[in-house]
């Protein structure tokens, strides 16, 4: 029997339950990784390597955990990243993801391999609510046009191009499952499409590989949304990013989903934030992380070492599967919670009050 909604305490908690009552195809495709699954697992792990250094006899009997993005007022500092085909998970999919995040004023970005349109999951945003777009960069440049501009003009507020993803990584266990299901919007061309190697190959054919840093002024004429690159592991690409005029970077590896032994996003935080410092630049990007983060010290410890916000995946995506929009609903709530708490415990009244000198960051192993 399921587990009432209230028994989950923690994110974790919806894993185990989404675990057990998913399909097996919707559970192997959200909870697959590259290869032998150790970037993944390293994600979580990593922030068990960092120890707070919290500060006593500070007056917080208030406490602020709303912070801004990318210019946009949310209530914590956390929002919904993007992930495919939702209704693997949902039958209404990423819709229900929207109708949460509005209920607790955070931000979604929106996937573009959605199974849900995009119209559908923008009709489904209150007017005040803000929304990114993921893109996944088409080998027809038209098309990509078409998509950003689209979006734009229906008032999305920035543009994320994945840029970890020229091939699809090997994700076995979603491979040993054939995947039978009609959820994916695969951009009105589903001809070709191989659907005997698991959900992820079959729905990535279009993907164009040859994307490079020449692209990036295409994208600057299309669009004024802010462009950010999601995907980007090491100081010298954060630089290249900067040289390159985009407005911010998500450090991430896809959930450990592309290359094996990329390293967690925290660890890459510290090498890309002594970087920019040491070039004065740290006004020049905004930068996020994604990638195992369960708890609201997990969240601390990246705006410690200096994210703006970060991203949250598969722990929604359960929730949703497991209970619907309630769940997702609990799972943010239960975030804030935390978020509370843990601010009081470690004194801190405000978002900008998190700073690098309340995390002890010497047992990563960059440092
Ligand atoms: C993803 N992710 C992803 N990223 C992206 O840019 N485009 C996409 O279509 C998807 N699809 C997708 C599906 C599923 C099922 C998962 C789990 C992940 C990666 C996602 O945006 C993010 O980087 C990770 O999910 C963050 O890690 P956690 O929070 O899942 O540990």
């Amino acid at each position: 029997d399921m587990p009432a909604l209230e028994e989950c305490l923690n994110l974790t908690d919806f894993e185990s339950v989404a675990k057990s009552v998913m399909k097996t195809t919707a559970w192997a495709y959200y909870s697959s990784a590259a290869d032998d699954e150790i970037t993944v697992r390293e994600n979580h792990a990593a922030f068990h390597r960092i120890w707070f250094r919290p500060r006593v006899l500070v007056d917080v009997e208030h406490v602020d955990i709303s912070t801004t993005m990318l210019g946009a007022k949310v209530d914590c500092p956390f929002y919904v990243t993007a992930t495919a085909l939702g209704k693997l998970g949902n039958p209404e999919g990423e819709v229900v993801l929207t109708r949460a995040a509005h209920q607790h004023n955070v931000i979604q970005m929106i996937p573009t391999l959605a199974s849900c349109s995009m119209d559908e999951i923008m009709d489904a945003a209150q007017a005040d609510q803000v929304q990114w777009l993921q893109l996944y960069v088409n080998k027809d440049r038209e098309v990509t046009k078409r998509i950003v501009q689209h979006a734009e003009k229906r008032g999305c507020k920035g543009l994320f191009i994945t840029v970890d993803a020229p091939q699809l990584g090997r994700r076995e266990k979603d491979m040993r499952v054939k995947y039978g299901e009609q959820a994916a919007n695969v951009q009105g061309d589903e001809d070709g499409v191989d659907r005997s190697q698991g959900a992820a190959r079959a729905i990535s054919s279009f993907i164009d590989p040859s994307l490079s840093w020449k692209d990036i002024p295409f994208f600057k004429s299309i669009t004024k949304m802010p462009i950010l690159l999601k995907g980007v592991q090491c100081a010298e690409d954060a630089i290249m990013a900067v040289e390159a005029g985009v407005d911010g970077v998500v450090l991430s590896n896809h959930g450990g989903r592309q290359l094996e032994y990329a390293r967690p996003a925290i660890e890459v935080l510290v090498e890309v934030r002594q970087a920019l410092l040491e070039r004065n630049w740290l006004d020049k990007l905004e930068i996020y992380i994604d990638g195992g983060i369960r708890r609201a010290t997990d969240i601390m410890k990246a705006l410690c070492l200096g994210a703006k916000g970060v991203g949250i995946g598969r722990p929604f995506l359960y929730a949703m599967s497991a209970y619907g929009e309630k769940g997702v609903s609990r799972a943010m709530q239960l975030l804030k919670d935390e978020m509370v708490m843990n601010m009081r415990l470690i004194g801190a009244q405000k978002i900008s009050d998190l700073n690098p000198a309340m995390v002890d960051t010497r047992a990563l192993s960059f440092h």
